[in-house]
């Protein structure tokens, strides 16, 4: 229902996504794109680029003051470092200098480099790093912001934080609770602990002194999801494969673990799965959440939670060891300006991604070509839901 295309390169002039399936009537605000682009943009561990670039989403189509069309949405990102690259990235044909200067020819260990040096054909890897880059999740991070906003009017909000970086995990005892997590919006690592942010800070800082990376993890969380988006029926509609895909999808991440994920694998069933009770005054309840909002590919209205594991970063300072295609002569792998530490920032994208996925589901369970007709058909898909399990007093 809800479809999304990035086009653009890192170096290249601009960024820019189309948003097909938003219906009219959502409010779409340049500033709130630009407050998540500016989140993605943040966070302790980024390298150089992050302060030549100020993202700024110019919204091309599909709005008309302030309001969703109903057309699809196009947005633009300039990026302010092509000014530097313009010869290099030119999409006009160069004098063979150009291509030179910026030739990339020994492939970095853990990048697209290599096995789009095979798949493409190309011998100048950077006609592959361009695209492969994490810069293209600006795109995304805009567009995840347009899903937001049709989710804030049908009371659905995403929040992240950072449970690891490298050795250091955010303690058990800390709470994640929804109302914790506002908290980590002034965190330079996004954490809920200040004790655990300053270790995590530190972690960055030794991988950076000694020219490597370093990953962890991010925790995502959507409250107010309704219930019954996705389907059991079908292995490609089913929510939690689909939110796994959108999340393992981002550059970096190697694991995504939804509700309690691995420790699925350690538990016994009767302490794994979340009791269902009733009462008069709540109707049904679920003490727990390990399922993570999803059983059977379908939201059943908890708090959907999922995490997702950030490798570390593959340029390195500390060049691993790489080939020069032309000549196959070991060589140490090329070094890119690059950030040491993406965890937080990722998390940002990881939001972005969810938002996408939910709002597309909603989208499929609703239909409707305005937000009003949105809004009327899940207000009367509540109601019915409130009849078969709500309280008394709400039926
Ligand atoms: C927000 C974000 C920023 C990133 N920045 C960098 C970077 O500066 N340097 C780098 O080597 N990798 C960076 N990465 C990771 C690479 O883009 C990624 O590892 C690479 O494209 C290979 O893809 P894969 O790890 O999914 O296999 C970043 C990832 C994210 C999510």
């Amino acid at each position: 229902m809800l479809r999304f295309l990035t086009a653009g390169e890192s170096h290249g002039p601009a960024l820019t996504v189309v948003v097909d399936g938003l219906p009219a009537g959502v409010p779409v605000s340049g500033e709130a794109i630009d407050a998540d682009l500016r989140r993605r943009q943040g966070g302790y561990g980024r390298g150089g680029r992050m302060q030549i670039e100020t993202d700024s989403a110019e919204i091309t189509g599909g709005v008309r003051h302030g309001l969703t069309l109903g057309s699809p949405v196009s947005l633009l990102v300039r990026n302010r470092d092509h000014e530097n690259w313009r010869d290099v990235m030119s999409p006009e044909p160069q004098p063979a200098a150009a291509r030179e200067r910026r030739r990339l020819r020994y492939p970095r260990p853990g990048h697209a480099d290599l096995a789009g040096a095979l798949k493409y054909g190309t011998d100048d890897l950077r006609n592959v790093l361009e695209r492969a880059s994490a810069r293209e999740t600006t795109a995304r991070v805009a567009a995840g912001a347009l899903a937001r906003s049709l989710l804030r009017e049908t009371g659905t909000e995403i929040r992240s934080h950072v449970l690891r970086i490298g050795a250091v995990a955010l303690p058990d005892a800390v709470s994640t609770a929804w109302d914790e997590l506002a908290r980590v919006e002034t965190s330079a690592v996004r954490c809920l602990d200040p004790a655990t942010a300053d270790a995590m800070m530190a972690e960055i800082d030794r991988a950076k002194r000694d020219g490597d990376s370093v990953g962890g993890i991010v925790e995502v969380v959507a409250r107010g999801v309704p219930p019954g988006l996705g389907s059991f029926a079908q292995w490609d509609r089913r929510l939690d494969g689909r939110i796994a895909q959108a999340l393992m999808s981002i550059h970096a991440v190697k694991a995504v673990a939804l509700g309690a994920g691995f420790v699925g694998g350690e538990t016994r069933g009767s302490a794994f799965h979340d009791e269902i009770l009733w009462s008069a005054g709540a109707g049904l309840e679920r003490p727990t959440n390990r399922a993570g909002g999803l059983e059977g590919g379908v939201s059943n209205g908890q708090e959907i939670r999922a995490a997702a594991v950030v490798k570390p970063i593959p340029t390195l300072l500390m060049a691993l060891r790489s080939v020069d295609l032309a000549t196959k002569q070991p060589q140490p792998a090329s070094v890119e300006r690059s950030d040491t530490c993406v965890v937080p920032a990722a998390g940002v994208v990881v939001e972005a991604m969810l938002a996408l996925v939910l709002a597309d589901a909603l989208l499929e369970k609703t239909g409707g070509d305005s937000l009003a007709e949105v809004v009327a058909h899940l207000e009367a898909t509540l109601a019915a839901q409130r009849a078969l399990a709500g309280p008394p007093d709400q039926r």
